[in-house]
């Protein structure tokens, strides 16, 4: 069977930091699947279908082999079991995001069985979170090199120019 690894998280919007942990991802394992979930106790700014058709368009815009793009409806656990998942690949930039995704690992390997392997991103892109590319964006100002054309401009239509 051909090893898969799921790269799972909310998207909102897919930034550089997270196409680099797929690219890193998929030149270790093989076929890399972006899975885009629905957290009840987050407020989006994108739509799931938009936050999946934002991904698909900027791995192709990279053009990114191997990697594809998934919405995943309920527990994460389920789709992993479902698609065969062989292991969930998550990127660390800090030691921040170290203990937040420490306990997402356990829970998730908790309800599948399987393991969570975590990826140092690149340095220079250490700075770049869905969260701060908004913040930026609402101001009308875009966070240079931190996301894709098509993003940048979902972000632009989202918050409009400068003010
Ligand atoms: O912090 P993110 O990027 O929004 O993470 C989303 C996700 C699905 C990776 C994370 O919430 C997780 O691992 N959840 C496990 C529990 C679960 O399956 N919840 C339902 C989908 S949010």
């Amino acid at each position: 069977m051909t090893a898969l690894a799921l790269c799972p998280g909310s998207y909102d919007p897919i930034t550089l930091g997270h196409l680099d942990i797929a690219r890193r991802a998929q030149g270790i394992i093989g076929q890399v699947v972006i899975g885009i979930a629905n957290n009840a106790n987050k407020k989006y700014l994108f739509s799931l279908e938009r936050r999946v058709e934002l991904a698909r368009l900027s791995v192709s815009e990279l053009g990114l082999e191997g990697v594809s793009v998934e919405p995943i409806d309920g527990l994460l656990a389920n789709y992993i079991k479902e698609r065969g998942v062989t292991a969930i690949v998550k990127g660390l930039r800090s030691s921040g995001d170290f203990e937040s995704e420490r306990a997402m690992a356990l829970l998730n390997r908790h309800m599948s069985g399987v393991e969570t392997l975590f990826i140092m991103g690149d340095q220079g892109l250490n700075h770049v979170a869905s969260s701060y590319v908004k913040e930026i964006a609402s101001y009308g100002v875009e966070l240079a090199g931190s996301v894709t054309e098509v993003v940048r401009s979902a972000l632009k239509d989202a918050y409009g120019e400068a003010k």
